[in-house]
């Protein structure tokens, strides 16, 4: 049995895919490459000495996602693919709206037509919109304040409906609170192919000198230094945390909620000095106008995964910083070649209709 990582190629999708190889599980991997490239899923496999499936296949394309279901047999769904930009998705909502739910329901037919039981659906902490109290728990109360918010909502409502409707089913919405970091290895991690919408990307970005300053979106939030404080997680924490959750869905029925965080807030002031001293790299900053939609403070409350999946957070601040610079300066598989790393390349077969 095999398991299907839907946006595989992505951030996350491809710390998770690292992780389920080195548990000698056999990966298949949807993406459409819209927000990535094949040189992931060769650097996926490069890390991991081992080979996925892969298929470029866009998820509203229900020809092509039936293919792949009637070649594969699929334990678990582990489902990450779409849109993730708040700002887009005011921008875009149509897009939201068809990519995310669209998207997942196409998903979750073939996956009752192919009796698949078990999903991992990745949700985002923006479905709380304004927090009432923080630390913010998975009981506070749902109110996404933007569309993309809206559609992680909504696939949320879907599954608990199809849990209420089919007791046989297993799944976990897991809330994502802020990834930060990268593989250790500098060759998996964040690199938008479009203008990142992130702290760190930006950061990063100012570090290599391809933007001239930082601009930190506002100084008088009732916080500690005024700037925004977010509960940052390292991406392999995070990754961590999806295979707890399949653990937690060995034996378990029914349609349960958890935040992925770290449970500690550091202010946009804190990431960048921790950036500088980890790094040994100085950054050019200005405070501007506070951006539209953003709260002062979010961050996770924790116990729930804690005390139900049996998963803890083990990466610090540094260590996400140390890691996020290390991908950035790692740009390509050349300069592992350079380091005597060597890759074997393969052809990719994407999709062929049969
Ligand atoms: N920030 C800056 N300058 C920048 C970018 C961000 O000062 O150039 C600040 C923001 O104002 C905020 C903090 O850095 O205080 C973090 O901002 P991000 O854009 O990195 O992250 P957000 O918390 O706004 O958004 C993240 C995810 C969203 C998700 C949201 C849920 O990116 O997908 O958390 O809370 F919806």
């Amino acid at each position: 049995m095999a398991i299907l990582v839907t946006g595989g190629a992505g951030y996350i999708g491809s710390q998770i895919c690292v992780d389920l190889l080195a548990l000698n599980k056999d990966v298949v991997i949807v993406d459409d490459l819209s927000n990535s490239t094949l040189e992931v899923v060769e650097n996926i496999e490069l890390i991991s000495g081992k080979k996925v499936h892969f298929f470029q296949v866009d998820l509203k394309n229900k020809i092509e996602l039936d293919l792949v279901f009637r070649t594969f047999r699929f334990s678990e769904v582990i489902h990450l693919a779409g849109v993730k930009s708040v700002n887009d998705s005011i921008q875009n909502p149509l897009e939201y709206y068809s990519q995310n739910i669209l998207g997942t329901i196409i998903l979750l037919d073939c996956m009752k037509k192919n009796n698949v039981k078990k999903i991992i659906f990745s949700s985002s902490a923006t479905v709380y919109g304004v927090p009432e109290k923080i630390p913010i728990a998975e009981s506070a109360k749902t109110e996404p304040i933007n569309p993309y918010g809206l559609t992680k909502l909504a696939i949320e409502q879907l599954l608990n409906a199809l849990a209420n409707a089919n007791k046989d089913l297993s799944i976990v919405i897991l809330r994502y609170f802020n990834p930060i970091g990268a593989h250790e290895s500098g060759l998996i991690g964040e690199k938008p192919l479009s203008k990142p919408n992130n702290l760190m990307p930006f950061i990063t970005q100012v570090a290599m000198k391809e933007r001239e300053y930082l601009n930190v979106f506002g100084d008088d939030y009732d916080t500690k230094d005024g700037t925004g404080v977010r509960d940052y997680i390292h991406i392999a924490d995070l990754s961590s945390g999806h295979i707890m959750a399949l653990n937690y869905l060995d034996d378990f029925k029914g349609c349960e909620t958890f935040n992925l965080g770290s449970g500690t807030g550091f202010s946009v002031l804190e990431i960048i000095n921790a950036f500088q001293r980890v790094n040994g790299i100085h950054l050019n900053y200005r405070v501007v106008e506070k951006r539209k939609g953003d709260v002062a403070v979010c961050i996770a409350d924790i116990a729930k995964a804690a005390l139900l999946l049996n998963w803890r957070p083990n990466k610090t601040i540094e260590d996400m910083c140390k890691d996020s610079w290390k991908i950035q300066q790692m740009q390509s598989v050349a300069l592992a070649k350079e380091e005597g790393i060597i890759i074997e390349k393969r052809k990719y077969e994407l999709w062929i209709p049969q």
